[in-house]
C-alpha cells in the first residue's frame, strides 16, 4: 500500500496546485490514501469548510494541522461535524475543539491512524509533552490492528522532530514532520521500520518567504515597526510531499515528491 502526505498547503495557489497536481499522482502512483497538512490551508490562515472541500475534491482524503489551526474561528464548526476531515494537535489540553487522532476506513486496505502532534521546542503553545501524548494514543488503540500509523509532529526544532523518530520507531509506520514550509532531504526507513522525514515542506507560492510576500518578510526583519502580511496567490509554485510504501505495517519505503509548476 502506498500512503502521500502532502506538505503544508498554502492558500489559494497552495490548494489550486494540489488540483493540478494530485489527481494524475494519485493515479499513475497508485496511491492508497492522500494525507495532508491544512494549518494554512485559508489564504494562508487556518481553516474554512469550503477550503477544506475544496481539497477534498482534488482528492485529499484527511488533514493534520498545526499552531495556526484556530486562526479562523469558522474551524469550529468543522469540528462540530461527526468524524471531520481534519485534526488538531493530540497534545492541546482536552477540551479544546477537535480531535488529536482519526481512523481512516480503506476498505481491503485495512485501517489508517493518523496522529497530529506539537512540538515543544521554541514553541510557546499550552500543549502536554508529545512524548507521553503519543504514548498514551498508542497504548488507547493497543488491542486494534491497523495497516498503517502516521504521525504527523508539527515542530520548529529538528532536533524534537529527529528524537521523536527514534522514539516511535518499530511502533508506528510513518513520522513525518511539518511546520517550517522548507522540505529536508533526510527521508529514510528507520532500523525499526518507521519511515522518517523531518520537513515535508508545502504547497505553494515558489516566490515567497513560507509562502507570504517576499519584501514584507524583509522589511519584518530589518524594521521593527508591523507588518500587514500579503500571501502570495499567483505565479510559479512548488509542490512538496513523501510517497511511503507501506507493507504489513512497516514502512519498505519512503521517497521525497517534489514538482515545480511554473
Ligand atoms: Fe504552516
Ligand atoms: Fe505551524
Amino acid at each position: 500500500m502506498r500512503i502521500l502526505f502532502v506538505g503544508e498547503i498554502v492558500g489559494k495557489l497552495g490548494r489550486l496546485t494540489v488540483g493540478r497536481v494530485l489527481p494524475n499522482l494519485r493515479q499513475s502512483a497508485k496511491i492508497a490514501v492522500v494525507l495532508g497538512n491544512a494549518e494554512n490551508l485559508a489564504h494562508g490562515k487556518g481553516v474554512t469548510t469550503t477550503t477544506l472541500a475544496e481539497v477534498q475534491s482534488y482528492g485529499v482524503d484527511a488533514l493534520t494541522s498545526g499552531n495556526h489551526v484556530f486562526w479562523r474561528k469558522e474551524v469550529n464548526e468543522v469540528f462540530e461535524e461527526n468524524d471531520p476531515p481534519i485534526i488538531r494537535p493530540a497534545n492541546y489540553p482536552e477540551d479544546i475543539p477537535g480531535k488529536g487522532f482519526k481512523i481512516l476506513d480503506l476498505g481491503k486496505d485495512g485501517k489508517v491512524l493518523l496522529v497530529n502532534l506539537l512540538g515543544r521546542t521554541f514553541f510557546n503553545e499550552p500543549v502536554f509533552c508529545p512524548f507521553r501524548t503519543v504514548d498514551k494514543i498508542l497504548e488507547d488503540f493497543a488491542g486494534e490492528k491497523f495497516a498503517a500509523i502516521v504521525i504527523d509532529f508539527h515542530a520548529e526544532a529538528t532536533s524534537e522532530q529527529v528524537a521523536m523518530g527514534w522514539y516511535l520507531d518499530g511502533r508506528v509506520t510513518a513520522v513525518v514532520g511539518t511546520h517550517r514550509h522548507v522540505p529536508t532531504a533526510d527521508c529514510w526507513v528507520m532500523p525499526q521500520g518507521t519511515a522518517f522525514v523531518t520537513d515535508i515542506g508545502m504547497v505553494g507560492a515558489r516566490h515567497s518567504v513560507l509562502g507570504v510576500e517576499p519584501q514584507i518578510i524583509i522589511d519584518k526583519l530589518k524594521d521593527p515597526r508591523p507588518q500587514k502580511f500579503e500571501w502570495v496567490e499567483e505565479g510559479p509554485a512548488v509542490f512538496n510531499s513523501v510517497l511511503i510504501g507501506v507493507k504489513d505495517g512497516k514502512a519498505k519505503s519512503i521517497e521525497r515528491v517534489d514538482k515545480v509548476l511554473e
